[in-house]
């Protein structure tokens, strides 16, 4: 059985992941604007919708993921200058003209830095260590999954 200094460990690493994961999901909601703004091309609508659809969804998880850490006993990491010095996800240049399937592309992995970033996070939480924290991740992991079949299906 754990003991409580090794419970209070585990709770302040989960957090620091989950704050790891705000920055990452942050950087993705910036390119995914970039994206839905500079797309052109023939698919230029569909494009132009699903990468709002899918910032959209990720505003309002990473507010559950940022309270999560407060949920914890933790403060949340925020602030644009702060997150993008913490994140992990690539940029692509906003002056380079781009293909709708560059964009596509960028996307793709972005999303599958923030994938990583959150089964990274989950996998803090397992063996009962954090079961509520881990069904929050495990959400999370599905709906990027499930993006990264749009963007992969698009490409192919
Ligand atoms: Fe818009």
């Amino acid at each position: 059985m754990a003991t409580l200094t090794e419970n209070a460990q585990a709770t302040e690493a989960i957090a620091k992941h989950l704050n790891q994961l705000v920055a990452d999901s942050y950087g993705l909601l910036g390119q995914l604007h970039l994206a839905h703004w500079n797309v052109e091309g023939t698919d230029f609508k569909p494009l132009h919708d699903l990468f709002q659809s899918m910032y959209e969804e990720l505003f309002v998880a990473i507010d559950d993921i940022a309270e999560q850490v407060r949920i914890l006993g933790y403060y949340s990491e925020g602030g644009l200058k702060t997150l993008a010095a913490m994140s992990n996800v690539p940029e692509f240049s906003s002056a380079a003209p781009a293909r709708d399937k560059d964009f596509v592309s960028a996307i793709l992995v972005a999303n599958e830095v923030v994938t990583q970033s959150a089964i990274v996070a989950r996998n803090a939480c397992g063996d009962g260590t954090d079961p509520e924290t881990e069904d929050l991740l495990i959400g999370r992991i599905r709906v990027h999954k499930k993006h990264e079949w749009f963007l992969k299906s698009y490409l192919k």
